[in-house]
């Protein structure tokens, strides 16, 4: 059972198995194909992933990218991932636990990064608004956040109902976070969906939408 914002229990308790799920696996290779192909990483740019998780989507886009800080608040999340990262020999990725959401957690701070992206966590981070802002600041002029997430679902995509999520994102509403947060949407596009047996027991819908914003 969960019942606050950030969870690292949660996920540690995961960790093992997280790439076991098909789905899961499915969904970051779709997140991390629709990334590059909205945003063209290059050689030039330093990457920020939040929400890394084992790194199922950072695996891709690391080869394309010079650097690429992926940070999570599980640790074993990201013991799984450090064990990808030996056993690859991809040096690119340096994995960190830290809260982004919690300004005296940040280590991140006087860092930027020409790219930042993430895949389903933006909705396991309770003010949104706030936390774009903090995303923003890490942007130079030119950069771009690509943030992968459920459209409004039913609140009932995931299996406890105590643990705190935003039920998906209303797409205007995040546009108009987006542009307050000083970045202009680029592209908003539906690039997978969940059919799963939700926790009422129905099988249902539930798709994932990229937005891409730059930094003017
Ligand atoms: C649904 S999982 C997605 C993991 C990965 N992106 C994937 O697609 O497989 C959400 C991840 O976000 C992490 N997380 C939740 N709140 C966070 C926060 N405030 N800062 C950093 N990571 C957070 C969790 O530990 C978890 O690994």
């Amino acid at each position: 059972m969960v019942d606050n914002w950030n969870s690292p229990d949660k996920f540690n308790r995961e960790a093992a198995q997280w790439d076991e799920n098909p789905q899961r696996r499915a969904v970051a290779h779709s997140v991390a194909k629709a990334i590059i192909a909205a945003t063209n990483p290059n050689k030039t740019m330093h990457a920020l992933e939040f929400g890394c998780g084992t790194g199922l989507v950072s695996m891709e886009i690391a080869p394309l990218v010079k650097s690429l800080a992926a940070i999570d608040t599980s640790r074993e999340m990201l013991a799984v991932l450090q064990e990808k990262i030996r056993s690859s020999g991809i040096e690119s990725i340096e994995a960190s636990c830290t809260n982004l959401a919690s300004p005296s957690e940040n280590v991140l701070n006087e860092k930027s990064f020409e790219l930042i992206y993430s895949s389903m966590t933006l909705h396991h981070i309770d003010e949104t608004s706030e936390f774009l802002n903090r995303l923003s600041k890490l942007l130079p002029s030119g950069g771009i956040i690509a943030l992968a997430d459920l459209d409004v679902e039913d609140g009932l995509f995931h299996d406890d109902q105590l643990e705190k999520v935003h039920h998906g994102f209303d797409r205007a509403e995040l546009t108009a976070l987006l542009n307050a947060a000083g970045l202009q949407v680029t592209s908003f596009e539906t690039i997978y969906t969940f059919n799963k047996t939700n926790r009422a027991g129905a099988t249902a819908a539930y798709p994932v939408f990229l937005v891409t914003a730059a930094k003017p």
